[in-house]
């Protein structure tokens, strides 16, 4: 029998209008990794940032190696010998790895730098512990934080959602290591809501819902079917039936396109596509490899700083955001509450933004009326026209935008991480139009992060890879595929 590490009874922690944890336990062996399994929102990361000291909670208690604790501070986590890798990395850009890693230690340079490259070498996490944190990729970074722990002698490991960034070898080697430290008795937190990787890695699951624990089930107990049940609440259909598609006009080229990021770092580098009518152009990629900022080129909001966009044979690249809507270049962003909606308007208000005909904005009947045809055509759940899109489910804002988005009749349809925070319905509801709209001829381009995604919907598969197309492929779920596309990820060329 392993001994338990760690414990939690009965935790409660409210925000403001929210109940993130309502009485959840959970609990942590020597050497297993528990999957904290849950769609976004299920309050994970609340979980985590308690245990790790970063939050109290109202009401419950924590118990590490069967002694009641009070984590005051991650530094405090730490000396315990509990450690966290956060969705977003806490590294100083312009130390080394080895600064970062004795950071909060009275250790010497030469002494940390050697123990990294140990602790490199012993795990498969590769890193240069001279190397500086800014010139790391992403993967890297993560392969950091991990040695940091791994290096203060942490029992255990929460890792939260840390395949979000990786390409799907970064993640073989992720789970070698997770191997090789439950091996020598750590115990790994794995939080994913990506089902194949939880049926790989876990030794148990714990299913999080709503803030309430639905379950906790043994290697033998779970499939994929039972757990995405148990994490949406209702049986999943996730293939979508559809025709191939029957390209017909051109209705996008980009040709060469260079744009800055936010920064000013170059985010596309000389890019260069084309979309015909009634296909699904699928681009996948690691974030943060000019998805973003390709969204933007074509809708207007960013800046190109050479190349040239033509779309429906003409020359777009200096046309003005409302031009390009009104010549049928629809948008469904990743921010939907941020970009696609204003959060304080009616869903009546939402509907009709973006719209020419700007004179009925003075008629409340005819928004009204223009609203509840597609509050009925949509399924949009909302207790009246007049409310504030702000308080509708997740799921019913992306309604909005997609009723919206198509109600202006377009010819190109861009969608960012379209199902993103979804549930399965909502979810299905968005794969069902967009290939609806590309059967009635529209051109879409689909920039998403998960691979599923892209295959449920794509004709052709491109990869981006810091700014640029580096090859394409079909959507063809195959592991040969699935290989082949993960190496174009990491820049890899095939
Ligand atoms: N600091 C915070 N302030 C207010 N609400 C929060 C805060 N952190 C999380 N929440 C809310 O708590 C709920 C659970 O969030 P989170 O733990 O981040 O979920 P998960 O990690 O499972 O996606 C969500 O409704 C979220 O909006
Ligand atoms: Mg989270």
């Amino acid at each position: 029998m392993s001994s338990t590490l760690l414990e939690v009874k009965g935790i409660v922690k409210r925000f403001p209008g929210v109940l993130a944890l309502d009485g959840v336990n959970f609990d942590l062996k020597e050497g297993e990794v528990h999957t904290l399994l849950g769609e976004n929102g299920a309050g994970k990361t609340t979980l985590m940032n308690i245990i790790f000291g970063l939050y109290k909670p109202d009401e419950g208690e924590i118990l590490f190696r069967g002694k009641k604790v009070h984590i005051r501070s991650p530094y405090h986590a730490l000396q315990l010998g509990i450690g966290m890798v956060q969705q977003h990395f806490t590294l100083v850009p312009s130390f080394t790895v080895a600064e970062n890693v004795s950071l909060g230690t009275k250790d010497p340079p030469n002494k940390v730098a050697a123990e990294v490259k140990r602790i490199s070498k012993e795990f498969g996490l590769e890193v240069d512990p001279y190397a500086k944190i800014w010139q790391l990729s992403v993967g890297e970074k993560q392969r950091v934080e991990i040695i940091k722990l791994l290096y203060a002698g942490a029992k255990v490991v929460i890792l939260d959602e840390p395949t979000a960034v990786l390409t799907p070898q970064e993640t073989e080697a992720l789970f070698k290591a997770i191997r090789k430290m439950t091996a020598q008795g750590t115990g790994v937190i794995f939080i994913s809501h990506k089902l194949n990787e939880v049926m790989e890695i876990s030794d148990r699951v714990t299913v999080l819902r709503k803030g309430k624990v639905i379950g906790t089930l043994k290697r033998g107990e779970f499939d994929q079917n039972k757990l995405a049940q148990m994490m949406v609440g209702r049986e999943v259909v996730m293939k979508i039936e559809r025709e191939k598609a029957k390209p017909g006009d051109l209705v996008i080229r980009v040709d060469n396109v260079y744009a800055k990021s936010d920064k000013g770092h170059l985010a596309l580098d000389g890019i260069s596509f084309e979309i015909r009518a009634g296909e699904i152009l699928g681009i996948a990629g690691v974030a943060g490899n000019g998805q973003r900022e390709l969204a933007e080129v074509i809708t207007g909001l960013r800046k190109v700083e050479s190349g040239k966009i033509e779309f429906a044979g003409k020359d777009i690249t200096n046309s003005s955001v409302m031009d390009r809507i009104l010549a049928g270049i629809a948008y469904i962003p990743q921010d939907r509450k941020g970009v696609a909606l204003s959060p304080n308007l009616s869903v009546a208000e939402n509907l009709f933004l973006r719209r020419k005909e700007r004179k009925i904005w003075f008629n409340k009947a005819s928004i009204y009326e223009h609203a509840r045809r597609y509050i009925e055509e949509y399924k949009i759940k909302t207790p009246s026209p007049a409310t504030a899109v702000k308080y509708l489910s997740g799921g019913n804002m992306q309604k909005v935008v997609i009723a919206r988005e198509f109600s202006l009749e377009p010819k190109l349809i861009i969608a960012v991480h379209p199902t993103r925070g979804l549930d399965v319905a909502s979810m299905e509801f968005v794969y069902r139009s967009l290939i609806k709209a590309r059967d009635e001829g529209v051109a879409v381009l689909l920039l998403a992060g998960e691979l599923y995604e892209i295959f449920n919907l794509s004709d052709r598969v491109g990869v981006i890879y810091e700014g640029k197309i580096v090859g394409y492929t079909t959507p063809d779920p195959s592991p040969e595929n699935v290989e082949k596309i993960g190496l174009m990820m990491a820049g890899v060329a095939v």
